[in-house]
Parts: C-alpha cells; sequence; structure tokens
C-alpha cells in the first residue's frame, strides 16, 4: 500500500538522520521543507522531498495537502491512561478550598482511584483504556507510555499491565508500559511502608517481569509518598529484572528524586514543578531527559516546571500530558504544546521538539518516532489549513487537526 500526501504547504520536523534526542539552543530549530511530499509505504515513511523533486510514483491513494501542515504524531511520554472512572467530585472540593494533598490525606486521591480500579473487571477497564486511547490517537498521539500504579495489589497492578499490552496489539500508536507499584502506600499497609515496599520488591516485580509487562520502573518519590531511600532500593532491585527507571519528582518538593535518578541512569526524570540549581548541573551531566507536565500545573495549579531555565541551561526537555484521573484529566497534547508556549515561554520550535523528538527519546522510541525520517513509522498529522505552525499553539482552544494518519492507518 503505497499513500502519497503531495502539496504539503510545510513538512515539519525533517531529520535525514534523526538525532536521538534534541538539546538547549537546538530546540529552537525546527528543520522543514516548504511545498513538501512524503510517501509512505504500508507502516513506514519511505521518502519526502521538495515537490520541485517529486518522482513518478503510482501510489494506491494519494492526499492533497494544500495549504496544510504536516508534522510527526505527539509522543506522549507519560500517562496514566489505564484507570477506573474518574475523580470528578476531588476537583469539586478542591474548587471549594481542600488542597490535592490534603485530599490525598483524607483516603482520597491515588487511594480512592485505586479503589475503584480493584473492583472493575479488567474487560471493562480495558474497554474504559480503549476509549481514552482513541481519543488521544485522534488528537495526533502516535507513540504512548502507559504506567500501572492505581492497583496497588498484585493481582491490581497486573490488570492494569495486562490491558495497556492489550491496547499496544489492538491499536495502530506504540505503546511503552512502565510499573510504577509504588505510587502510594495502600489502605491495606497504612504505617507500613517497609511492608508494602517489600511486597513490590519480592511479589510484584518478579510477576510483572516474569509476564514481560513492563519497559520501564517508576516511583513517585515525594514527600508523604516515597522517601529518597525507598527510590534507591526500589530501582536498584528494578535493576536486576534489566527495567530502566523513568520517575516522579520534584512535584511539589526537591527531595533529592532527581539525584537518585540519575545516579540509577533513568530515562527520564518527569514533572520538576520545582527544580533546583543542583538538580539542573546532575541533570547537565546525564543521559536522563527532564519531562515537563504542564496541563497538571494547569489543573492543579501548581508552579510550571521552569522549562526556560533547564533549556537556557543546555538541557533537553520533553513535553507530556500526565493523563490521569486525578492532576490531568486530559490526554491533548496540542494543550500540552500550547501551554508550554503560554506558561513557561517556549518557543513554538522548541515546544514541538519537546512533544516530538525528545518525547520519543523518553520512552525509548527514538529509533522508530518523533520525526519525519526514512523507516520511521508511518505516524503523522495533517493539519487543517492553517497560517503557519505558530497557530498551533497559538489557537490554544482550537481543533487544528484535519487527519491522522496511525502507524500508516488514516483516521477520520
Ligand atoms: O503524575 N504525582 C503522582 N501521580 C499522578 C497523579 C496521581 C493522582 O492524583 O491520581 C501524577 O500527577
Ligand atoms: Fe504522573
Amino acid at each position: 500500500m503505497k499513500l502519497l500526501l503531495r502539496n504539503i504547504k510545510e513538512l515539519l520536523q525533517v531529520r535525514e538522520e534523526a538525532p536521538l534526542k534534541v538539546a538547549g539552543t537546538a530546540m529552537k530549530e525546527l528543520p522543514s521543507i516548504s511545498n513538501a511530499w512524503l510517501l509512505i509505504e504500508n507502516d513506514i515513511i519511505s521518502d519526502f522531498g521538495a515537490m520541485a523533486t517529486l518522482p513518478k510514483i503510482s501510489a494506491d491513494k494519494t492526499i492533497d495537502c494544500t495549504g496544510k501542515i504536516v508534522l510527526p504524531s505527539w509522543c506522549d511520554s507519560h500517562t496514566h491512561l489505564v484507570y477506573a472512572g474518574n475523580r470528578e467530585q476531588e476537583f469539586v472540593d478542591r474548587i471549594n478550598g481542600l488542597s490535592y494533598q490534603e485530599i490525598a490525606e483524607k483516603g482520597g486521591g491515588i487511594l480512592n482511584s485505586a479503589k475503584k480500579l480493584q473492583e472493575t473487571s479488567e474487560d471493562s477497564l480495558y474497554a474504559q483504556s480503549a476509549a481514552r486511547l482513541e481519543e488521544v490517537m485522534r488528537l495526533g498521539t502516535g507513540a504512548i507510555e502507559i504506567k500501572s500504579g492505581y492497583g496497588l495489589t498484585t493481582q491490581a497492578e497486573l490488570k492494569m499491565l495486562r490491558v495497556a499490552k492489550r491496547l499496544g496489539e489492538n491499536y495502530p500508536v506504540a505503546i511503552k508500559t512502565t510499573f510504577l507499584g509504588a505510587h502510594a502506600v495502600p489502605a491495606a499497609y497504612k504505617g507500613d511502608k517497609e511492608g508494602y515496599l517489600n511486597l513490590i520488591i519480592s511479589e510484584m516485580l518478579p510477576k510483572v517481569a516474569a509476564e514481560k509487562l513492563v519497559d520501564y520502573v517508576d516511583i513517585f518519590c515525594e514527600e508523604g509518598y516515597f522517601s529518597v531511600e525507598d527510590t534507591h532500593t526500589l530501582l536498584s532491585a528494578a535493576n536486576g529484572y534489566g527495567l530502566i527507571p523513568k520517575i516522579h519528582v520534584n512535584q511539589f518538593n526537591a527531595i533529592g528524586g532527581v539525584q537518585a535518578g540519575v545516579a540509577h541512569d533513568a530515562l527520564s526524570v518527569d514533572h520538576l514543578e520545582v527544580v533546583t540549581n543542583d538538580d539542573v548541573a546532575v541533570l547537565k551531566n546525564s543521559n536522563t531527559m527532564p519531562v515537563a507536565l504542564p496541563s497538571c500545573s494547569y489543573f492543579l495549579s501548581i508552579p510550571y516546571t521552569p522549562g526556560r531555565k533547564l533549556i537556557d541551561a543546555g538541557l533537553p526537555l520533553a513535553l507530556a500530558t500526565d493523563y490521569n484521573p486525578g492532576s490531568t484529566p486530559s490526554g491533548n497534547m496540542n494543550f500540552v504544546v500550547a501551554t508550554a508556549c503560554i506558561k513557561m515561554k517556549l518557543t513554538p520550535e522548541e515546544a514541538i521538539n519537546a512533544a516530538t523528538i525528545n518525547g520519543a527519546y523518553a520512552m525509548g522510541l527514538s529509533h522508530s518516532h518523533g520525526s519525519i525520517t526514512k523507516g520511521k513509522s508511518a505516524s503523522v498529522i495533517i493539519t487543517k489549513e492553517i497560517p503557519s505552525y505558530n497557530y498551533l499553539p497559538y489557537a490554544f482552544g482550537s481543533n487544528c487537526i484535519d487527519k491522522v494518519i496511525a502507524n500508516g492507518e488514516i483516521l477520520e
């Protein structure tokens, strides 16, 4: 099956030799071709160029992209998309004055979602999660990471991860999975965090590894959740199963999670609403990608990750949604890109790099996603007719997407 896109007003993020990630001033560059064509063969980008160079191609289908921009699909490297029910009552409680932390202390928050998930069948969990995945795919997400962490029992964690795996088998989207058993201490282990960590290490980790359910390991390293010491203990144990860390750090407090992540060669450290100079220095000498989640800051009214500071220090930055029922009930990467420009003062070029090539890096998918490169997955967004790519973050409340091509499949 040959699919030809022609008369593309601008083909964005074109990389002949794709870098693994882009950092610092290089994030300001978004290589592109004006008046371009793109050839897709089955599920792969096979060729592209300027219209003046278009060879004779007998395509099975041609899409005229006059006035439209084409870019690689969003790479959302941090989500909790598999969950049961919602938490709109907590949203109202916060409007009425309770804080996110106060709600969690009352047994709401993550434990509320864990209770719901434990009571939900695997098939119902699959159906609820599939509906969310279909929605975000239509919003342009072509690769996504999904975490466990709303199970908090061995059976419920396995249920979440099996659902995530099944989604990856059934949809034309790349899915990476992460084991986040250490998301919160469940009610059954109240006052016995050590006991729960023990359960994670001696029972959950061996089982998720034996079933080959996960690519990465995560922990919520935060006051009131898991300490830096817990983080070292868990990440060392996970290393024994070949699991690379991608961890939640510095959402509310900088307690040393960044340093712990870098010490274990984490692929990414995520949240970073609070960043110290020492965090920046440690990240500078690492392969670890900092990941900002601006929709979470928006929804909880907490500080935005100082993305400008990180990029100006020469670091790379990735953007992701954090899609989850408590702190970010939205999987819309278009909103993330716009919010990063509006609130974090990223330029559109920086935000698009952060949401494509750097997002791909943050889930180990740089070889197949995140840029228009021959041989990569044919996962692209075709916009509506828009004046320029700056319009994408500018028109933050509009749906600027005309079509999505998901691993070679056209989603109208
Ligand atoms: O990334 N911070 C920890 N975990 C999630 C939200 C958890 C919840 O409220 O359900 C996050 O924001
Ligand atoms: Fe998260």
